[in-house]
């Protein structure tokens, strides 16, 4: 795979990498060629390639796959995605009968909620922003605080958590095992009357068939230079280099699974109160950036309603420390520019 030769993504970890303004043009039609001669599936943003030098990986982005492969113990099949999307829209998974996946996870909002907040089952807000669950089967880590491994392990959370569906499993069993339909098709699925595991594993199945694909930046990394606009290009221009979002976004969910301290919130220990550890504390996974644009309000907190409110804490909101003191993960961008805020705002779009 050729690389395409990016000046700027060589300052990296230096304030001088934000001022760069290298040539656009050259780098835009670098990648204009090389996409029409290599179709490549992946934009790299790499230094120059040596012969017979080893280059260390480079983050880089990529298409999406159109499938989330399965774990062996829960391969996907048609008629387990099918019981996993009544489970999913069944109000009966939830303590009152009142809640369901779908009343937070809104397909006609992209399976999120809109909301910079919901209301779970005791009527108050909850502490963190809805993730839209659209191609969470590709994350290997859950929950804004990474605290699930797999969609087999979240699934049960939020139905047992008191602030979200209330539900005592025992009684879930019970309630779903007295419907004729289920009693029907769990032992066609999974060859064994209605378990709690079992709805695990139909939820999950269910969920990885929701993907996104075939966005603009998808079809234009498959060579369709036309798929982003003019506007959407500078952006991804700004985005791999010296605007520096590639560092954390990147790979085919434009997230790189980990987490970081960007000092939004101040009250919400994150993967802190996962590990115990100090150094994790308001630290959050990187949200995957597929489909931003219909997943607003922003952040863990939902604290930031608009694309533009994103750009713009990136440029200019971010705090000097973090909360208690401790270090942040990154540091405000400093050439602020209207244009290239809108760029970046075109091409987040574009995803
Ligand atoms: C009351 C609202 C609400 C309901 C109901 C709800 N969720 Fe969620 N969901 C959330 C919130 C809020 C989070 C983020 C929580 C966190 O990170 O701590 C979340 C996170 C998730 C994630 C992780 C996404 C990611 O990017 O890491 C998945 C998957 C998910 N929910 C699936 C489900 C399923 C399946 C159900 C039904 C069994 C469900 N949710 C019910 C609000 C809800
Ligand atoms: C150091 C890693 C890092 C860098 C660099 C970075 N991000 Fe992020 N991004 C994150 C994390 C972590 C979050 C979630 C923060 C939170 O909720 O507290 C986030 C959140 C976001 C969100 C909100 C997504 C959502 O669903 O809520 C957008 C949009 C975004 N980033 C775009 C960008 C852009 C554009 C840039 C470059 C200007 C950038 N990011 C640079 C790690 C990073």
């Amino acid at each position: 795979m050729k690389t395409i030769a990016s000046k700027g993504s060589q300052r990296r970890g230096s304030r001088a990498r934000r001022r760069f303004r290298g040539p656009l043009w050259l780098a835009a039609s670098l990648v204009a060629i090389n996409l029409a001669v290599m179709s490549p599936a992946v934009l790299n943003l790499a230094g120059a390639d040596e012969p017979g030098r080893e280059t260390p990986a480079r983050p880089k982005l990529a298409r999406l796959p159109d499938h989330v492969p399965a774990p062996d113990d829960n391969p996907t099949t048609d008629a387990k995605v099918e019981l996993g999307r009544q489970l999913f829209f069944d109000p009966r998974l939830s303590g009152d009968n009142s809640i369901r996946c779908a009343t937070c996870h809104l397909p006609e909002r992209s399976y999120a909620d809109g909301l910079a907040r919901s209301m779970g089952a005791s009527g108050r807000p909850l502490s963190r922003n809805t993730p839209t669950v659209l191609n969470a089967g590709w994350h290997s880590s859950l929950f804004w605080d990474g605290r699930a491994g797999s969609l087999e392990e979240q699934a049960l959370g939020p139905i047992q958590a008191a602030d979200e569906m209330n539900q005592d499993l025992d009684e879930l069993i019970e309630e779903l095992a007295a419907v004729p339909e289920y009693q029907r098709q769990f032992p066609r699925v999974f060859g064994r009357s209605v378990n709690s595991q079992d709805v695990a594993r139909a939820l999950a199945a269910f969920q990885r068939t929701l993907v996104t694909s075939n966005s603009p930046l998808d079809r234009y990394l498959a060579g369709e230079k036309d798929a982003l606009s003019a506007q959407a290009r500078q952006g991804l221009e700004l985005f791999m280099g010296s605007a520096g979002c590639i560092r954390c976004h990147h790979g085919p969910l434009l997230s790189d699974g980990k987490f970081y301290r960007l000092g939004v919130g101040r009250d919400d220990l994150g993967r802190g109160s996962v590990t115990g550890q100090l150094e994790d504390r308001y630290k959050f996974r990187t949200p995957s950036l597929r489909g931003v644009e219909r997943t607003g309000p922003y952040m863990h907190d939902g604290s930031l309603a608009t694309l533009y409110d994103v750009v713009q804490f990136y440029y200019r909101d971010v705090p000097s420390r973090g909360p208690a003191g401790l270090p942040l993960d990154i540091e405000p961008l400093v050439d602020q520019s209207f244009s290239d805020i809108d760029a970046l705002v075109a091409f987040l779009k574009s995803l």
